[in-house]
């Protein structure tokens, strides 16, 4: 009898494998909850001539979750710009694996790659990049430029004009970037960043250009797009304020990332 019951429990387990997998294949939005993934990442280059490895990133994990806000911090040269890099998908590891929206990043064709990138990622460098012939809005629309859907456009030039409101830059929209402060840029950037409603948001060192008060503003963006949004944010910076400001922080040194405790 209970070797009957053992084979059935089996058989049903399989099935229920079964259908969730099927499932999980046919509604890949149900992954979509884990923006982003690294497994067992590491990074070395080797030094021409003697073949001698640096190792920068030494077998790392890290799940960002949709909602997450994390910072890294770590000393220069540790590998945070490295790391964020790997995972918006700009570099490649040396070994182990990359997960977008679910899919394992080395199974797409980069031209897969790219969109998926470009529809699931925003990017804000310390430096903002806007192009110094563009307006304000047209910097901030750029990111649409290879969308095609309609209304998908529609919306989100109505989508530019809500967050040019939020940041403040409505005053500013027709201008040039060298008729804006830096501070100023750099919430441009961010909102163009934002333009294609990407699920990350990946930041690196992005007060770095700024004074105090404005560091701490685009702080308190960042944690507030992250909770209206349940946009997931990953920051790098060696500002601790910045950090504090995030809901968890990682220790990016010797190649291996650590949570840190809150006090
Ligand atoms: N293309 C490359 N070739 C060789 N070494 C590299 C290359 N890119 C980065 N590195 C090295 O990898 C290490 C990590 O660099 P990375 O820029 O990620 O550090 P970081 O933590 O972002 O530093 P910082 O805080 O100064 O921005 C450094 O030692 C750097 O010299
Ligand atoms: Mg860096």
């Amino acid at each position: 009898m209970n070797r009957y019951r053992i084979y059935y429990s089996g058989k049903l387990l399989i099935i229920l494998r079964f259908s969730l997998f099927s499932i999980v294949k046919q509604f890949p939005d149900l992954l979509q909850n884990m923006p982003a993934a690294l497994q067992n990442i590491s990074k070395y280059y080797e030094q021409p001539g003697s073949g001698i490895r640096n190792i920068v990133l030494n077998q790392i994990s890290l799940t960002v979750s949709e909602g997450d806000s994390i910072a890294i911090i770590g000393p220069s040269g540790s590998g945070k710009s490295t790391l964020l890099n790997i995972l918006g998908t700009l570099d490649k590891p040396s070994s182990g694996k990359v997960f977008l929206d679910g899919a394992d990043v080395h199974s797409l064709t980069e031209c897969h790659l790219a969109t998926i990138r470009n529809q699931m990622i925003g990017f804000v460098f310390q430096l903002h990049h806007l192009l110094p012939q563009l307006t304000l809005i047209e910097n901030v629309l750029l990111p649409l430029f290879p969308v095609r859907d309609k209304t998908f456009r529609k919306d989100a030039v109505e989508r530019a004009h809500h967050l040019i409101e939020r940041v403040a830059l409505t005053g500013q929209i027709h201008h040039l970037p060298a008729q804006l402060s830096v501070g100023e840029c750099q919430r441009a950037a961010v909102v163009r960043a934002l333009i294609n409603k990407p699920s990350l948001l990946l930041a690196d060192e992005p007060t770095g250009s700024l004074d105090a008060e404005h560091a701490r503003d685009l702080g308190r963006l960042f944690a507030e797009l992250n909770l209206e949004y349940n946009l997931a944010v990953v920051v790098v910076t060696h500002s601790l304020e910045l950090a504090e400001q995030m809901g968890k922080t990682y220790r990016l040194n010797s190649g291996k990332l650590n949570l840190t405790a809150r006090s």
